[in-house]
C-alpha cells in the first residue's frame, strides 16, 4: 500500500520507514502519524520482518510536530483528539526492535520520536534538540521524560529550558544516541544492525527488548525479577534449544522463531 509521507520498503527480513515531506522537514502532522502507525502495523504484523529501521532524510530526521497544524488548534482540541496519544506512540509499542537512523534535524517531536525507538544511530550531521519553549510550549511526546532518563537532569534542563541543540558527537558521549557514523553511512549501519538482530531469534529479541524497557518502568529487584522470569522462559522455546544445540555442535544454529 502506498503512504502519502512515508516510503516503506521490506528488505529482506527488515522494515525500512523512510519519512517523506521534504517540502517541511519531515514535520510531523496528523498523516504522516497515521501513515506511521498504519507502517509499523504493517511490519509488526509480518512474520518475515524481524527488525525495523526509521529514517528521514538527509537534512531532517523531522523538525518536530507540524507547527502549521497546531496553530489551528485551542485547548480542548487537543485535549477532545487526544493529540499525540491518538497517533504518535506507536513506535514505542513495537514489540520489534525499533532503530532510529538520525541525519540532520530532530527538533521537538522528531527528536522524540527518536527516543521512541530502541536504538538511535546518528550521523555526523545530526542535530537534536526540544525547542518547544520558544514557542511556548513544552514537549509533549515524552521529551521531558526520555531525555531527562536518557541524559541526567541538567542536560535535559538545560536543552528542554533554553532549547539548546546537541550535535551528534555531544550526544554519542552522553548516551542519548548508541553511534554516531559517518552520514555516508547512516542508512547501511542501521540496517546491518537491524540485520544482525533480525537473524536471531524473534520471540527471544522481544523478551530481551522488554527486559531492558523494564528498567524504566520498576525498581531494581522488580526488574532483575522480571529479568530472571524472561531468562527462565527463553528455557522452554526451540530456538534455545537449537542455540545451545549449535554451540556445543561447533555450527551455525538454525532459528524457526519458536
Ligand atoms: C511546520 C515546518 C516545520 C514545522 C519547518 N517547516 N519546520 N512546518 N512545522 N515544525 C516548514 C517551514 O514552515 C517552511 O515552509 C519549510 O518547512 C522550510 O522551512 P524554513 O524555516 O523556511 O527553512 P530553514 O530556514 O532552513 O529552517 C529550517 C528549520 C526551521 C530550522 C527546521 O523551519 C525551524 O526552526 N522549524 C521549527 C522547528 C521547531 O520548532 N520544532 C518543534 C515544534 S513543537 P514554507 O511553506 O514556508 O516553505 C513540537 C512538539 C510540540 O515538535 C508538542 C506540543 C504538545
Amino acid at each position: 500500500m502506498p503512504y502519502e509521507t512515508l516510503i516503506l520498503e521490506k528488505q529482506e527480513n527488515v522494515g525500512l520507514v523512510r519519512l517523506n515531506r521534504p517540502e517541511a522537514y519531515n514535520a510531523l502532522n496528523d498523516q504522516l502519524m497515521n501513515d506511521l502507525t498504519a507502517a509499523l502495523d504493517d511490519l509488526e504484523r509480518d512474520d518475515n520482518i524481524g527488525a525495523i529501521v526509521l529514517i528521514g532524510s538527509e537534512k531532517a530526521f523531522a523538525a518536530g510536530a507540524d507547527i502549521k497544524m497546531m496553530r489551528e488548534w485551542d485547548m480542548l482540541d487537543v485535549f477532545k483528539q487526544q493529540f499525540i496519544t491518538a497517533n504518535w506512540e506507536r513506535a514505542s509499542r513495537c514489540r520489534k526492535p525499533v532503530i532510529a537512523a538520525v541525519s540532520g534535524l530532530a527538533l521537538g517531536g522528531g527528536c522524540e520520536l527518536a527516543m521512541m525507538c530502541d536504538v538511535i544511530i546518528a550521523a555526523d550531521n545530526a542535530r537534536f534538540a526540544l525547542p518547544e519553549i520558544t514557542l511556548a510550549t513544552i514537549p509533549g511526546a515524552g521529551g521531558t521524560q526520555r531525555l531527562t532518563r536518557a541524559v541526567g537532569k541538567s542536560k535535559a534542563m538545560e536543552m528542554i529550558l533554553s532549547g539548546r541543540p546537541m550535535l551528534a558527537d555531544e550526544a554519542e558521549r552522553c548516551g542519548l544516541v548508541s553511534r554516531m557514523v559517518a552520514l555516508a553511512d547512516l542508512q547501511r549501519e542501521a540496517l546491518a544492525l537491524a540485520g544482525k538482530i533480525a537473524g536471531f531469534s524473534q520471540p527471544v529479541v522481544a523478551l530481551a527488548k522488554e527486559c531492558v524497557n523494564r528498567a524504566f518502568e520498576s525498581s531494581l529487584n522488580e526488574g532483575i525479577l522480571y529479568e530472571r522470569r524472561m531468562a527462565y522462559v527463553t528455557f522452554g522455546t526451540e530456538d534455545q534449544s537449537e542455540g545451545l544445540a549449535a554451540f556445543v555442535e561447533k555450527r551455525a544454529p538454525q532459528f524457526k522463531h519458536r
